[in-house]
């Protein structure tokens, strides 16, 4: 891999031990889907290695960061009040475009939308989605139906994984983003 030179020292310096680990396992999870679903295998290696590389930042930083750059979040105001980690996935994008050179659209897509989906979703970045909840070190009820759904059919296992954290959400009393809704009517329609 032609990036992971530079990347692993970055993500070995800036993440804890239980996020580097819960890379190394996406990015497992994201190839052997990549593979499975004739998705570029490079692709998806680089974008999970990356999903996660604002995770180090805290919510104050990741919001300076959307401002200074000009960071494109849907429904900002309301992430920064109630949600500001889903900024991570925005601003994680925006580093790997300017930190590691990272033109390829659907990679950017992909580390952009990992957490809350769109409607539309290319391909690499339903894989990386599905990565990022199946990878070995998720434990929650449900990974391993939406797991073995993956193998087979990405938009079913899209589904029950978009189900699963709208559940979540539901059950912490929190407030929903109206992109992780938007992505599960793209899916059931
Ligand atoms: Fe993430
Ligand atoms: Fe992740």
């Amino acid at each position: 891999m032609r990036h992971t030179d530079k990347i692993l020292p970055y993500l070995k310096k800036k993440l804890g031990s239980a996020r580097f680990k819960h890379t190394l396992g996406t990015t497992k999870t994201a190839e052997a889907l990549a593979l499975a679903h004739g998705e570029n295998a490079e692709n998806a290696v680089l974008a999970a290695l990356l999903h996660d590389m604002a995770r180090w930042m805290s919510a104050r930083q990741m919001i300076a960061y959307v401002k200074k750059y000009k960071v494109r979040v849907p429904d900002l105001e309301n992430v920064v009040k109630y949600n500001p980690s889903l900024l991570h996935g925005f601003v994680g994008a925006d580093m790997a475009r300017r930190i590691f050179k990272v033109k390829d659209r659907s990679v950017l897509e992909a580390i952009a939308l990992h957490t809350l989906g769109g409607p539309n979703m290319c391909r690499l970045a339903k894989i990386l989605y599905l990565a990022d909840i199946t990878s070995p070190d998720r434990r929650h009820s449900g990974v391993k139906t939406i797991k073995r759904l993956a193998e087979k059919d990405l938009d079913k296992a899209m589904t029950a994984a978009s189900a699963s954290k709208i559940a979540f959400v539901l059950r912490k009393n929190a407030w929903l983003h109206p992109d992780a809704a938007r992505t599960w009517n793209s899916l059931i329609k």
